[in-house]
C-alpha cells in the first residue's frame, strides 16, 4: 500500500472524514464499533485543517488510528523520510518516542507532538551514550551502526543510524567505506545477529532486545504450522534468530506489506506485533490471516482521544538539545543519504 492515505474509490471527498475512513475497514472493523469513533476522528480532521498539521502513523497503529486519521502510514524508514519532506506547521507522530525525536531532528522548524510522552521502546531503553562510548573504546578503529530505535543522545554518538528496512545495506556500505570487515551494531542483539547471517559481516552486538518480539520462539511457528497448513510465516528481524530462520521471510513492518502485496499468500502468520495483522487484513481482504500477537504496551498507548487532546492543547511537544540533535542528524542524515 501506499503510504499516503486517500479517498477510497466512489466515495464524495466532501463526506465526514470517519465515513470516508470506514471504506478502507469495512470488511474488519463492525460498523457499531466504527461508530464510536467517528466523534474522535471527525474532530481530528477539524483541528489538523485549523492547525495545519498531519498525523503519521506507524504500522503497529490500530486501525482506527491507522485508517482513521493518519495522513501517512509506514514503518521507521519511510515516516522518517516522509517527515523529512512533511509540508505542515504541526506533526503528531502516532508511534513511540523515539519516531517522534528522529522527525524533530530531520525537520527542526516542525512542531512535533506526541500524545503520551510515555510511549517508549525497550530497545531505546537499553542503551545509554555511555554504553556507546564503552563499546567504541573496547573496540577502536570499528563503525558504530546504530538502530533507529534509540534515544537522540545515543544517535548522537554513533557514526550511522539504520532502520530494520535498509539495515543490511547500511551494514555493507559502512563496512566498505571504513575498509573493515566488522562493525558495532546497537542496541537490539537479535537485528545485529539476523543482519550479520544475511549479510555475512561480524558484528559486536549489545544486550537490548525488544520485549514483543522476543517473545516469539521457534514453536510458536511449528505449531502455526502444523495447525495451519500451506500457511506463509512472515516475522520482524527483531525477533530472535532462529524464529527468522523457521519463518519463510523476514523485513520491516513496510517489507513485510509489500511481500504479502506481492505473493498474495492464501494463509498468511506475522510473527511481530497484533495490529499489523489488522492493517494487512484491511489491505488484503483475501488472505486468511492466523493472528500470533504480542501486543507492543508503548505504541498502545496512543489513542484517538489522545490524538485528539495533544492536538487541542498542543502537547506533549518534542524538544532536543541543539548540540545533541546536530550530532544525531549527522548520523540519520549518513543514513538516509545511502537510500
Ligand atoms: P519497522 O521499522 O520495521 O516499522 O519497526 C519498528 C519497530 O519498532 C518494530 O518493532
Ligand atoms: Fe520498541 Fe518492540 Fe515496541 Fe517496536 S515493538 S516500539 S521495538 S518495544
Amino acid at each position: 500500500m501506499s503510504d499516503v492515505l486517500s479517498t477510497p474509490a466512489g466515495l464524495d471527498a466532501a463526506a465526514r472524514p470517519s465515513d470516508l475512513a470506514y471504506e478502507r475497514v469495512r470488511h474488519l472493523v463492525p460498523e457499531v464499533e466504527w461508530a464510536a469513533f467517528a466523534d474522535d476522528i471527525d474532530a481530528i480532521a477539524r483541528l489538523k485543517a485549523e492547525k495545519n498539521a498531519v498525523v503519521l502513523a506507524h504500522n503497529y497503529q490500530t486501525p482506527e488510528i491507522f485508517h482513521g486519521v493518519a495522513d501517512i502510514v509506514g514503518d521507521s524508514l519511510a515516516l522518517a523520510r516522509h517527515a523529512q519532506d512533511v509540508e505542515a506547521d504541526v506533526l503528531v507522530l502516532a508511534g513511540v518516542h523515539f519516531m517522534a525525536e528522529t522527525a524533530k531532528l530531520l525537520n527542526p522548524g516542525l512542531t512535533v507532538l506526541v500524545p503520551d510522552l510515555l510511549a517508549g521502546c525497550s530497545l531505546a531503553e537499553s542503551v545509554t551514550p555511555k554504553d556507546v562510548r564503552a563499546l567504541r573504546a573496547a573496540h577502536p578503529g570499528l563503525p558504530v551502526v546504530t538502530y533507529v530505535n534509540t534515544s537522540a543522545a545515543v544517535k548522537a554518538e554513533s557514526d550511522i543510524c539504520c532502520t530494520s528496512g535498509n539495515a543490511v545495506r547500511i551494514l555493507q556500505h559502512v563496512t566498505r567505506e571504513w575498509g573493515v570487515d566488522k562493525a558495532i551494531m546497537i542496541p537490539d542483539e537479535h537485528l545485529a545477529r539476523n543482519i550479520s547471517a544475511e549479510s555475512g559481516i561480524e558484528v559486536v552486538t549489545h544486550p537490548g532486545r525488544c520485549e514483543v518480539h522476543d517473545r516469539f520462539t521457534p514453536r510458536d511457528i511449528t505449531q502455526i504450522r502444523d495447525g495451519h497448513p500451506g500457511v506463509v510465516v512472515v516475522a520482524h528481524p527483531e525477533c530472535p534468530p532462529e524464529v527468522v530462520a523457521a519463518a519463510d521471510f523476514a523485513g520491516s513492518t513496510a517489507q513485510m506489506q509489500a511481500y504479502v502485496k506481492n505473493k498474495a499468500p492464501r494463509r498468511l502468520a506475522l510473527i511481530t506485533e497484533c495490529s499489523m495483522s489488522d492493517n494487512i487484513a484491511a489491505d488484503n481482504p483475501g488472505v486468511e490471516m492466523i493472528r500470533p500477537c504480542n501486543l507492543c504496551p508503548h505504541m498502545k498507548r496512543n489513542s484517538l482521544a489522545k490524538i485528539r487532546r495533544s492536538l487541542e492543547t498542543m502537547t506533549f511537544e518534542i524538544t532536543l538539545d541543539e548540540a545533541v540533535a546536530d550530532r544525531a542528524r549527522l548520523a540519520v542524515d549518513r543514513m538516509l543519504a545511502i537510500g
